[in-house]
């Protein structure tokens, strides 16, 4: 298949501001100079927040990475997830049509689409509110035939279920996702019939539903405002960016913690009345590593919160035996989490 740029091209794209911050943020994963390895990160970020990969996002993101706009849009045209021509305003149907999913109907699945929202895929429906396509194996074999809609797997789909799932996005409705025959996740119909055990502990729905339930963002276009951003290696959370402009956009990554001047944190001498926090809470800290901050002269939680990247690129290289696992391990922002009474 031909996989061409759209004919009909918005004039500019920007970032909102929150992505733009979660995308200097992910530039910063890579060695200074080596950029374009976040090239697809960031165009799957552009996609999220429109839908689609337009002409002048491909070419921004490329700005963004340092790189010549042909090998971005080499990169674009590449991969098949990522949509060339604009997609649904509700949703874009990505209906699994391999083997399993085949034998048990994807061929229905695929009728109802051509019915209910075009003939053919990557067209728009009239009222524009859906898109759909074929795609190849997408792992939830056990539950085919399936699709995903948005973000998430809608599986053990019938041509009925799918189409009252598409009068309910339709309508303004998120469905729950997951398997749609009662199943709870992929064991047997009739229930489990071994380790039988979770019939006792299951929550509502299974790991990943529960997820996009708590979430709620399966067909959302993304801001970047979903989640907070988390960049642990920067020592912290990164801080929110300002109102991107395209100079702004194309400026150089924040510069990472471990190119900061580092300097010692101040310390105390012992523990504060009340005694030490529990420092083990933070993810990454045993016992010897809590020994050694003991040593140092850090015992509470507030302390690590107040780090800045200077301060952890000092702890970084001064902890004999476990050099770098202050921002490998994002204390500062679990600190900050347990301070305020968070589990960590
Ligand atoms: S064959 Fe459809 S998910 Fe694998």
């Amino acid at each position: 298949m031909l996989r061409r740029l759209h004919h009909d091209q918005p004039a500019t794209f920007e970032f909102t501001p929150a992505n733009l911050a979660w995308a200097k943020g992910q530039m910063t994963k890579y060695p200074e100079g080596r950029q374009a390895s976040a090239i697809i990160p960031l165009l799957w970020r552009a996609q999220e927040q429109e839908g689609w990969l337009t002409r002048k996002a491909i070419e921004h993101v490329a700005d963004m990475l340092g790189m010549a706009h042909i090998r971005a849009l080499e990169v674009a045209t590449f991969y098949f997830m990522f949509q060339l021509q604009p997609v649904g305003s509700v949703a874009h149907i990505q209906i699994c049509g391999t083997t399993s999913c085949m034998i048990c109907g994807a061929e229905d699945l695929i009728r109802v689409c051509k019915e209910k929202i075009a003939a053919t895929p990557h067209t728009l429906s009239a009222d524009g509110k859906f898109s759909w396509e074929e795609v190849e194996c997408l792992g939830a074999c056990t539950n085919a035939p399936m699709a995903q809609i948005g973000k998430d797997y809608y599986e053990d789909l019938t041509a009925e279920s799918l189409s009252r799932l598409l009068d309910e996005l339709a309508a303004g409705k998120l469905p729950v996702p997951g398997p749609q025959n009662g199943r709870y996740a992929s064991e047997p119909l009739k229930g489990l019939t071994s380790l039988k055990d979770l019939e006792s502990g299951r929550t509502q729905y299974n790991g990943s539903v529960q997820r996009a339930m708590d979430l709620r963002d399966g067909i959302k276009r993304i801001d970047g405002t979903e989640v907070p951003l988390l960049t642990p290696w920067l020592g912290g959370a990164a801080k929110p960016a300002k109102p991107a402009k395209a100079a702004e956009a194309a400026a150089p990554a924040p510069v990472p913690a471990a190119a900061e001047k580092p300097k010692k944190p101040r310390g105390l001498k012992a523990a504060r009345k009340g005694g030490a926090d529990d420092l083990k809470l933070i993810k990454g800290v045993g016992p010897k590593l809590e020994a050694l901050l003991h040593g140092l002269g850090y015992f509470h939680f507030d302390q690590i919160a107040a780090w800045g990247p200077a301060e952890v690129a000092w702890v970084d290289d001064n902890l004999e035996g476990f050099k770098g696992r202050v921002s490998r391990d994002g204390w500062v922002a679990q600190a900050r989490e347990l301070a305020e009474g968070g589990k960590g």
